[in-house]
């Protein structure tokens, strides 16, 4: 079942994540359906905090189109190693429909997290999916994107982003 993504300016993004004790049915049938929600989106990462949960839970999948689905699942995702090399990607996020802007983040980082079935593991990412990791566990900490733009970039972005929020508030009416 797809969830209902919170679009900025929403308070709720800005709220920190509380850790998850017990990887459990209930928790699984969160993580199938955010993927479900992201694939649709269509987007690389979600984090349940876009979906008004405020738990420490991110999906993940950076495959391309033409190649096989590969879903990663993030339980209480604590990143262990930042480089002091960064590298700049443009950035997206589906709560933040159309904006797009170059960030400058570590290049690679290693993550300690649990996994979909419980158990506890390490993954060393580099590219893409470093770049979608930082991103992802900024969410859980209140942090998007466009904090790391200067004042009058990040201002704009947001006066477009309420813009757009009244434009689908218009069409629903
Ligand atoms: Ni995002």
């Amino acid at each position: 079942m797809t969830k209902r993504i919170l679009l900025e300016p929403d308070p709720i993004l800005r709220k920190k994540c509380q850790p998850i004790e017990n990887v459990d049915d209930e928790l699984r049938k969160l993580m199938k359906d955010m993927l479900e929600t992201m694939y649709k989106a269509p987007g690389i990462g979600l984090a349940a905090i876009q979906v008004g949960i405020l738990k420490r839970v991110v999906v993940v999948d950076i495959s391309k189109d033409d190649q096989e689905k590969h879903p990663l699942f993030f339980v209480n995702p604590e990143i262990t190693y930042r480089s002091k090399e960064t590298s700049v990607y443009e950035e997206g996020c589906l709560s933040l429909p159309g904006q797009f802007a170059e960030i400058e983040r570590p290049a690679e980082c290693h993550l300690k997290y649990i996994d979909f079935n419980g158990k506890e593991k390490e993954l060393k990412a580099d590219g893409l999916l470093s770049t979608c990791i930082q991103h992802e566990v900024d969410h859980l900490n209140g942090v998007l994107f466009i904090d790391y733009l200067s004042k009058l970039k990040k201002d704009m972005i947001i006066k477009k982003l309420i813009k757009h929020k009244k434009d689908i508030e218009r069409v629903i009416v």
